[in-house]
């Protein structure tokens, strides 16, 4: 598809992968862009830069995880700047942890952004966009959705969940001339993999890399979208050998991180909020 003239809505618009494909679509000359995530400042700044190519820029600051305000939001700037052509799924938010030191509030962040979010703003959208009998919905996995890693446990979870998402709505709503695609980055340099400890062999990736692969995959019209030669590979490894990417994966995640001994009560990490996920990814005790 040919994104020229459309109108998007992005959600994570306010920095990392969802900033630069707000900037990406605006130099291959989409025609309005509505901006979605929490902080306001950010938005505006996004905004700014998109006008900078021409392009119509309306933010709008919204918590995901908040139902109600995101169904009022979603009808107003439906009214007023719709209809959207084109729904980008990308705020999201990552804890990485060994898995016998995670903590239940991160996984429900986890849970409630990545995929009650995604639900919520794309049961709002779909609809809309089946009226029109038209719309493109991308929803950003990873390669994490399809190649789970050690101390990644909860948020792969999230990711293979968008896949089977993805893939179900593709049949849903293909009938109503929707296309719902799947985007899978690999690790790419954002806030959110900032104080990651890194997997041996894996070094991020530019944001704007990501965001122009997604443009030529939606030109394709792929049904996933993949960033580079690497997740090609490990994906066609994972289908001949799969005993052998596994093994890769162990070989190459971080190194294990004490665990608590199992005579702590397991309450202990329940109310241990890490306040952001760059904040406080990587638990060590
Ligand atoms: N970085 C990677 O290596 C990588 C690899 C594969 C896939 N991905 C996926 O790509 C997407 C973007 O990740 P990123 O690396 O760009 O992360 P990032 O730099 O941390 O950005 C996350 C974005 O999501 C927004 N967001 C988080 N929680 C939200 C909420 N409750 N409501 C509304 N917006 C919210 C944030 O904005 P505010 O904080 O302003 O709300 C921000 O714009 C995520 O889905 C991630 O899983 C990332």
């Amino acid at each position: 598809m040919n994104i020229r003239a459309k109108t998007a809505l992005i959600t994570g618009a306010s920095r990392g992968i969802g900033r630069a494909i707000a900037l990406e679509f605006a130099q291959q000359g989409v025609k309005k862009l509505l901006l979605v995530a929490r902080s306001q400042q950010r938005l505006a700044e996004v905004a700014a830069e998109v006008e900078a190519w021409g392009v119509e820029a309306v933010i709008l600051p919204l918590d995901l995880t908040q139902p109600v305000a995101v169904n009022v939001a979603i009808a107003q700037a439906w009214r007023d700047h719709g209809p959207f052509h084109l729904l980008v799924n990308c705020a999201g938010v990552a804890y990485q942890t060994p898995f016998l030191n995670s903590n239940l509030l991160n996984v429900q962040a986890e849970l409630e952004t990545n995929l009650m979010g995604m639900y919520t703003i794309t049961s709002l959208v779909a609809r809309r966009m089946v009226a029109q009998q038209s719309g493109t919905i991308i929803n950003v996995s990873s390669l994490m959705g399809k190649v789970a890693a050690p101390t990644m446990a909860t948020y792969s979870a999230t990711k293979f969940a968008i896949l089977g998402f993805t893939q179900a709505l593709r049949s849903e709503l293909a009938a109503h001339g929707v296309r719902v695609v799947a985007f899978l980055p690999s690790l790419t340099d954002t806030d959110m993999v900032k104080n990651f400890q890194l997997f041996r062999w894996m070094k991020p990736i530019s944001t704007a890399k990501v965001a122009k692969a997604l443009v030529i995959g939606l030109r394709q019209e792929s049904p996933e979208i993949l960033v580079d030669w690497q997740s090609r590979l490990a994906l066609w490894c994972g289908r001949i050998a799969p005993w052998l990417l596994e093994l890769i994966v162990r070989w190459a995640a971080p190194s294990p991180q004490p665990t608590a001994p199992l005579r702590q009560p397991i309450s202990i990490n329940l109310f241990k909020h890490s306040a952001t996920a760059s904040e406080q990814p990587y638990q060590q005790l």
